[in-house]
């Protein structure tokens, strides 16, 4: 594993969610979505565990009308944005895959 650079924090909002394409370290690039809520920040890779499509419904275009999850735009499915667990959907109780993140001096790093 290798901490690979996504973002700065200054560039998301405070409630932010961003699709990111980072190239990983055996060169494949992955599709992601940051999550902010305050200082909090998870990463996930963009693939709703339903069909493995790309979640969002526009160009970062992540949450739900109400603000509160993560929605598949495919099928509906909803996951709560601090650990990517499926609330709601056809994959209810499966979970999008987390990665590890850390912020370094205000640098978002994701371990892949
Ligand atoms: S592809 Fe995401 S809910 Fe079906």
């Amino acid at each position: 594993m290798m901490a690979v650079p996504v973002c700065r924090l200054d560039d998301l909002q405070v409630k932010d969610a961003r699709g990111i394409l980072v190239d990983a370290p055996d060169g494949a690039p992955r599709a992601l979505v940051v999550v902010r809520q305050q200082d909090r920040v998870w990463v996930y890779l963009n693939r709703c565990p339903h069909t493995g499509v790309n979640l969002e419904w526009q160009p970062d275009r992540f949450f739900d009308l109400e603000g509160r999850f993560l929605q598949c735009a495919t099928h509906g499915a909803l996951f709560r944005p601090e650990d990517g667990y499926c609330v709601r959907g056809p994959c209810a109780g499966d979970s999008l895959e987390s990665l590890p993140v850390q912020v370094e001096n205000g640098q978002v790093l994701v371990s892949l």
